[in-house]
């Protein structure tokens, strides 16, 4: 297994969450926000964003996944849910990177069920060559070409969320 140099640097991030945040924090103001970040692989970028962002908020987690390691299996799980009420609040998701759509999709389906004013969603990643499900985004962070990344929350066999930028990952031949 080798890691790639990085392929998002530390920097670079920081300056794409500034940004993110700034329109967040325009497009919220005086609104009744919820932030929920989805666990795991959300954490570090929401944990910057959400510092980011100027606007009162309320902050939840939900945490999510789909079975297997590198190729998404299309069953997904809830193993923790929201526990803020959400319903006539105005409701940001956020998560890490968008594959096929089938995670996010899922969760998005199951927080539209608790009533929300309203639904948006902001992505670090889209990786939109292998999207299968259409998911509508509405912040997004870097579109990234169809390689396996880790690093800045994301993993690989759940190693490497701790690096502070993005690495490309690949296997050796
Ligand atoms: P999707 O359901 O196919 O959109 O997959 C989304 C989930 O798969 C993400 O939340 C990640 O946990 C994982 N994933 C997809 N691509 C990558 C990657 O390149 N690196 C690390 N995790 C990934
Ligand atoms: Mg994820």
């Amino acid at each position: 297994m080798i890691l790639g140099k990085p392929l998002l640097t530390t920097q670079q991030i920081q300056k794409k969450v500034e940004e993110l945040a700034n329109k967040i924090s325009k497009d919220y103001s005086g609104k009744d926000l919820v932030v929920i970040g989805i666990l795991k692989g959300a954490f570090m970028f929401f944990s910057d964003i959400v510092r980011a962002i100027k606007v009162p908020i309320t902050i939840d987690f939900i945490m999510a996944s789909s079975y297997v390691k590198t190729e998404t299996s299309g069953e997904v799980k809830i193993y923790y849910d929201v526990r803020e009420p959400l319903s006539d609040k105005d409701v940001l998701l956020v998560d890490d990177i968008i594959d096929s759509g089938i995670t996010l999709n899922y969760v998005r389906e199951s927080i539209l069920t608790k009533n929300p004013k309203s639904l948006k969603i902001c992505i670090f990643l889209d990786k939109k060559e292998r999207r299968m499900v259409k998911v509508p985004l509405d912040y997004v962070g870097f579109e990234i070409p169809n390689e396996y990344v880790v690093g800045y929350g994301l993993d690989y066999d759940s190693k490497f969320r701790n690096l502070p930028y993005v690495s490309v990952f690949k296997k050796e031949t």
